[in-house]
């Protein structure tokens, strides 16, 4: 990719790039005008959480005084398992957006940059033990529960994981949706996860914009009981219940405010309890 290329004449010849943190792009899927998701080569050493992210990104536009280029990193939380060969993403496409109007249009072959240092808070080790755990996501803040889906610790340590997805409509939530029936359908997964694993895991996608099966916010959903009533469960108590949340800042602000009302309180890496949140990159 001629981001990576550095700004001489002889790299308008195609170059192998000589940056350190290159990874190779081996799959793109576009799934609507603003969700992709793609795959790229996972550096040997590299060893991560599922559930964890990396700052991944491309080389910026040159200097117009120095010609000097420099990376254009984010956030992206890793979508695959910590086991997978592979690495995954999944992204929004914003069409002004400084890394996502480029990286939008990557090919297999292309490369990108990567920096092998995971880190965050989507993660076991920031809970306590429970019998539930439940993700709530939307849009691309299905990442890290894509990654934590097909992690084996997530049916060793749970009795239920019930996956929420809260998207305007219905096609951004093809990604999840597939994800899930690929994970249940997989017997590579039923054997490294146990036969009847897919038993536990409880899909429960919602749209706001669009009609489908399920209406509305997961917010509004748990605070008039829906929810519950859906899947026929009580209700979300500090004693079995456990909690990870990844979305907008505004989804994200309103579910600590239910969640601690349920009496549950926000945990971290080193004071693990019983919910943990992370901002969904949106830029
Ligand atoms: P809504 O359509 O009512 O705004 P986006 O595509 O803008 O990132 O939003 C993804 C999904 O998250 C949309 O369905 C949106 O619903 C929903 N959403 C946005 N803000 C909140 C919030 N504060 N609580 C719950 N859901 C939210």
């Amino acid at each position: 990719m001629t981001e990576l290329k550095p700004v001489t004449q002889a790299s308008a010849v195609k170059a192998t790039p000589t940056l350190p943190d290159a990874q190779t792009v081996t799959d793109v899927k576009h799934w609507t005008d603003r969700l992709f998701s793609f795959r790229v080569t996972r550096p040997q050493t590299l060893r991560f959480r599922s559930g964890e992210f990396v700052m991944i990104g491309l080389m910026g536009d040159p200097d117009p005084n120095t010609g000097k280029q420099k990376p254009l990193l984010r956030a992206y939380s890793i979508a695959s398992p910590a086991w997978d060969e592979e690495l995954e993403f999944y992204s929004i496409k914003v069409q002004d957006g400084p890394l996502t109007s480029r990286l939008q249009h990557i090919k297999p072959g292309d490369q990108i940059i990567l920096r092998p240092k995971p880190v965050g808070t989507l993660v076991h080790d920031a809970l306590l033990p429970g019998k539930r755990l439940w993700f709530f996501a939307t849009g691309t803040g299905f990442a890290p529960f894509a990654s934590l889906i097909r992690e084996p610790q997530t049916y060793e340590d749970y009795d239920q994981i019930i996956l929420t997805h809260t998207c305007r409509d219905v096609a951004e939530l093809e990604y999840g949706r597939k994800l899930v029936e690929d994970v249940r359908n997989d017997e590579m997964l039923a054997e490294l996860m146990g036969e009847g694993f897919a038993d536990k895991l409880v899909y429960y996608p919602t749209t706001t914009r669009e009609q489908s099966p399920r209406m509305g916010r997961v917010t509004d959903l748990l605070e008039d009981g829906t929810i519950f009533r859906d899947l026929g469960i009580d209700g979300i108590t500090p004693e079995t219940d456990r909690a990870m949340v990844c979305g907008s800042i505004g989804l994200n602000t309103d579910l600590k405010k239910i969640l601690e009302g349920f009496g549950l309180r926000e945990g971290a890496n080193s004071d693990p309890a019983e919910y943990v949140v992370e901002k969904a990159f949106v830029g």
